[in-house]
């Protein structure tokens, strides 16, 4: 079915879209731009009022002690794996240990996006992956245990494309083997877990507020947590390692945050919820009319009240449905869909971590399996009914095309 207008494009496909339905649109209101105007006027650019008042409200609205906000998801774990090792050291002065040349291990999953890992190699930390369930795309917890040692530094689990990971085995697991956890949910925001809000549950809760991101300040992040020595750890971590200006007393980074980019997030604050009550409409909609098509499967989420929707992905068993995963995706995008694939490749199989770590094809089978066969459409809380309609009918269209 061609779109309402498209004409036939020459030497190409059929398709002309009327317009691209976006696979996400960053939030954008009059009284950001005010915001932001003022803060030109103010002179202020880098962590002032707007950074202050976005932690307060981000505090508030998680239920969290602490909210330290940073220039990007990636530092934000970087700064947790840093304070984790400051804290690490401290205890073992106090216990008259000396430092261990051994570099500390973070565990975690493979199917994510590179800076998961990244984050954790810049804290000189050794990744340790293993593999995920295949029904929650998640880390397995059955497969942390057997991977912890003396050097284990955090187990990092990802709530992939917004669903929480298996958060009761692993704290479980945290706690009886003391090992801290750094929850990757930078792409879970105001996703929650049997009734918690994620930014609570872990040791420290890392999120990313990139312009994708359900909340975002175009680029950015900030860590959640309620350990008070952890929090004082990661401020100095994100400004340099000074506990007043020229007083540094830690090595650290610039990860400050810039006042336009809280300014952006501090309006959304109070709307995230609905604005992911939209999305979960979305996916509903999305599940439900996809399912019947026969040659799809999804996420097991139990509740999808608890999931933020970051992304909707979906598997495609393309033995029944006659086309490959990357065909289906370039078809959707020349119709003016911008399907996408998070991730075509676990971080094991990434080039620099092959060569690096020697990982190959066949270390963790099912992140792999997931990887070639998953891929998302839009699900963003701006979609009109009409965007859904269209791309559910053009999916049907396009596997119609296939059968005949
Ligand atoms: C699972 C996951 N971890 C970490 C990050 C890194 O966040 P940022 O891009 O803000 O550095 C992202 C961002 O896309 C992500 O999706």
């Amino acid at each position: 079915m061609p779109l309402a207008n498209s004409t036939p494009r020459e030497g190409g496909s059929n398709y002309i879209p009327r317009r691209l339905i976006k696979i996400a649109l960053p939030y954008m209101s009059e009284e950001i731009k005010q915001n932001i105007l003022s803060i030109l006027d103010s002179k202020q650019f880098v962590q002032g009022k707007f950074v202050a008042r976005f932690e307060q409200s981000l505090s508030a609205y998680l239920h969290s002690k602490h909210v330290i906000a940073v220039n990007s998801g990636t530092a934000a774990l970087h700064v947790a794996f840093e304070s984790l090792k400051m804290a690490k050291a401290e205890k073992g002065q106090e216990d008259g240990n000396t430092t261990s040349k051994v570099s500390p291990e973070v565990i975690t999953t493979p199917l994510s996006f590179a800076a998961t890992a990244n984050s954790a190699i810049h804290a000189g930390c050794r990744p340790v992956f293993v593999d995920v369930e295949g029904e929650t795309f998640n880390i397995d917890p059955s497969l942390i245990e057997e991977r912890i040692n003396e050097n284990t530094l955090a187990i990092e689990p990802v709530d992939a494309y917004g669903l929480v990971a298996n958060l009761e085995r692993i704290l479980e697991i945290s706690r009886r083997r003391k090992v801290p956890v750094v929850e990757d949910a930078a792409e879970s925001i105001g996703a929650s877990y049997r009734g918690s809000k994620v930014g609570t549950i872990s040791t420290m809760t890392c999120f990313s507020t990139y312009a994708t991101k359900n909340l975002h300040t175009g680029e950015g992040g900030f860590i959640s947590t309620e350990d008070d020595a952890l929090a004082e750890y990661s401020r100095l971590i994100r400004n340099q390692g000074q506990l007043s200006r020229y007083n540094h007393v830690s090595l650290g980074y610039n990860y400050r945050m810039l006042e336009f980019c809280a300014a952006i997030g501090l309006d959304q604050v109070n709307k995230i919820d609905e604005l992911n009550s939209r999305r979960r409409k979305n996916a509903s909609f999305l599940r439900t009319s996809l399912e019947d098509l026969g040659c799809f499967s999804f996420q097991k989420v139990n509740d999808p009240e608890e999931h933020s929707w970051y992304m909707f992905s979906a598997l495609l068993d393309e033995k029944t449905a006659g086309i490959t995963r990357d065909k289906l995706v370039l078809l959707l995008k020349e119709r003016g869909i911008e399907a996408d694939v998070a991730w075509p490749l676990p971080i094991h199989l990434q080039p620099y971590y092959r060569k690096k770590f020697g990982f190959k094809e066949g270390d963790f089978p099912i992140a792999e399996a997931i990887a070639k066969c998953v891929f998302q459409v839009p699900v963003h809380p701006y979609l009109l009914a009409e965007d859904l309609e269209i791309i559910v009918e053009t999916i049907k269209e396009i596997l119609k095309d296939r059968a005949q």
